[in-house]
């Protein structure tokens, strides 16, 4: 045998090897899990809580990299144009894969096809959060207060489509006021306002105002489901508020962008189904107002169904009352 041929099978083999390592090794190197909003607010902190069991299973960290903007969808375009190679995954959410195609024409991604379902992480009832000197105590009060102070009420979201945007617009058409928009990077540092007073309302997710509400940092005026929260037992909901039409609760997803190999994706979710049924993981969520999927609930098939079903809903709403 010739000595380029022996060089040439010599390389192929190598190759061959090297391919066939990578193939089998994934995780072969730690996972960025890109969060579309802050540090500190509830996507980021289910993504870390998720995260870090995920980092257990597969054997890499799984590092959590902020990228905020535009309502969430600046973060997540970032991770739909990622390498589909497994390696960069993203947590969305009710606003960034149900209702922003309703908010922004020229979405760069679509939902329900841009992406790989990997499965739900968590669902996040809403809470109608106050600064805790507003002059109010309770629902009541706080829409006799807002309607006469129309002019000066401020409510802070965290940018166009994002859950604390879109589920006020509800709130505050139910309530016909009109209060003024505060957009923030994210519900953490809205939440951060929100303490020092800087804010006057806003409508949250559950895991990132609990520890506030419960501590009496920030008011915690009614959650809007239809029983309360273990978490907040304190908190009204909003059928005992008075305000029963307002039943909304959000959720935070994994997925990774489309067409990544199969064995990451297997690998993925079974992570993620590993996080979700841990016994420490769940509670840690479920302590903060989390509602915790079983593994039927976090299976990518189920996830699917859900961005369909929310795209069904949020969009035709929100084309509706939005101006563009
Ligand atoms: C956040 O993590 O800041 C929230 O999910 C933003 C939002 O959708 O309100």
């Amino acid at each position: 045998m010739s000595f380029t041929r022996r060089i040439l099978m010599a390389g192929s083999a190598l190759l061959m090897g090297i391919a066939g390592a990578a193939a089998q090794a994934y995780p072969n190197k730690p996972i960025t899990m890109i969060v579309p909003f802050a540090a500190g607010g509830p996507t980021d902190v289910i993504a870390r809580i998720v995260g870090e069991h995920m980092s257990r299973t597969l054997g890499q960290t799984v590092v959590i990299e902020n990228v905020a903007g535009a309502g969430g969808t600046t973060g997540i375009t970032r991770a739909s144009r990622a390498a589909p190679d497994g390696y960069t995954i993203m947590m969305g959410h009710m606003g960034t894969h149900g209702a922003a195609p309703g908010l922004y024409p020229n979405l760069a991604y679509k939902p329900q096809t841009d992406f790989t379902p990997i499965g739900l992480a968590a669902g996040t009832p809403i809470v109608i959060v106050t600064r805790k000197d507003l002059p109010v105590k309770d629902l009541k009060e706080f829409i006799d207060y807002a309607k006469k102070n129309e002019k000066t009420i401020n409510q802070a979201h965290a940018g166009s489509g994002s859950v604390s945007h879109i589920t006020c617009v509800l709130l505050n058409e139910m309530l016909k006021i009109n209060p003024t928009p505060i957009p923030y990077q994210g519900t953490g540092p809205a939440l951060n306002d929100l303490v020092s007073g800087k804010v006057d309302y806003m409508c949250d997710q559950i895991v990132s105002v609990q520890g506030q509400v419960a501590g009496g940092g920030v008011r915690g005026l009614a959650i809007a489901t239809t029983a309360r929260s273990p978490s907040l037992p304190n908190v009204p909901t909003t059928m005992e508020a008075g305000l029963s039409l307002f039943q909304v609760s959000a959720w935070n997803a994994v997925f990774a962008p489309k067409d990544i190999p199969a064995e990451a994706a297997t690998k993925l979710r079974d992570a993620l189904v590993k996080a979700v049924t841990d016994p420490a993981t769940k509670a840690k969520l479920e302590g903060l107002g989390g509602v915790v999927p079983d593994a039927a609930g976090a299976s990518p098939e189920a996830l699917a169904r859900l961005v369909r079903t929310e795209n069904d809903r949020w969009v035709p709403l929100l084309q509706s009352r939005v101006k563009q």
